[in-house]
């Protein structure tokens, strides 16, 4: 797998957590959107840390057109970390905290359709398959230096467990997912 599709394996992740999100809110379940919005931040943690890390100096690397969306990009991580740093001074009690949650998935939904339509292809396309690989591998360490789960751990999973926890954790598009892509995409838990 290389490294634009772990990273959008990341991104559908982080779509399941933000769906499950919104039935909890709808649901007025307090706890349960609580505790997908911790889920999220720990996510967005770990995957703009080895974006900001790994992927984006590599585009830097490239070609100085891609790097001006990589700066863009930096910043709009920047205005996701100053809300997630708020809404960890807030209860989920408290009157602003849905209103900050909901702006932070909506700034999180526009940054990655932004990476998924524009940086990635271009970046795929400036690119070749073995940088592709080598960067990949470069991720996964970074990640799992942070303690977070790789493709490794998950790789060997049935694939009908897979798909019981694409189905739970609501991730978009797993149906026309294969064992790879699944195991990227969930979480082993
Ligand atoms: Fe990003
Ligand atoms: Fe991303």
């Amino acid at each position: 797998m290389d490294a634009v599709a772990l990273l959008i394996a990341d991104h559908n992740r982080v779509r399941g957590l933000i769906a499950r999100y919104g039935e909890a809110h709808e649901s007025e379940n307090l706890d349960e959107a609580a505790k997908l919005v911790a889920k999220i931040v720990d996510e967005l943690d770990v995957h703009m840390t080895i974006e900001e890390e790994v992927f984006y100096p590599a585009i830097h690397e490239l070609k100085d057109e891609i790097s001006e969306s990589v700066d863009e990009g930096v910043e709009e991580h920047h205005v996701a970390k100053v809300l997630i740093k708020e809404l960890g001074s807030l209860q989920p009690t408290d009157e602003f905290w849905a209103a900050k949650v909901t702006v932070l998935i909506e700034s999180v939904q526009h940054h990655v359709a932004e990476e998924e339509e524009e940086l990635f292809p271009r970046f795929r396309r400036a690119s070749n398959a073995t940088w592709l690989k080598v960067l990949a591998g470069k991720l996964e360490a970074k990640k799992k230096a942070l303690g977070a789960p790789v493709l490794a751990d998950k790789i060997d999973m049935p694939k009908s467990e897979l798909e019981a926890l694409a189905r739970a954790q609501k991730i978009p598009g797993r149906s026309s997912m294969d064992q790879e892509q699944l195991a990227a995409t969930v979480s082993p838990k």
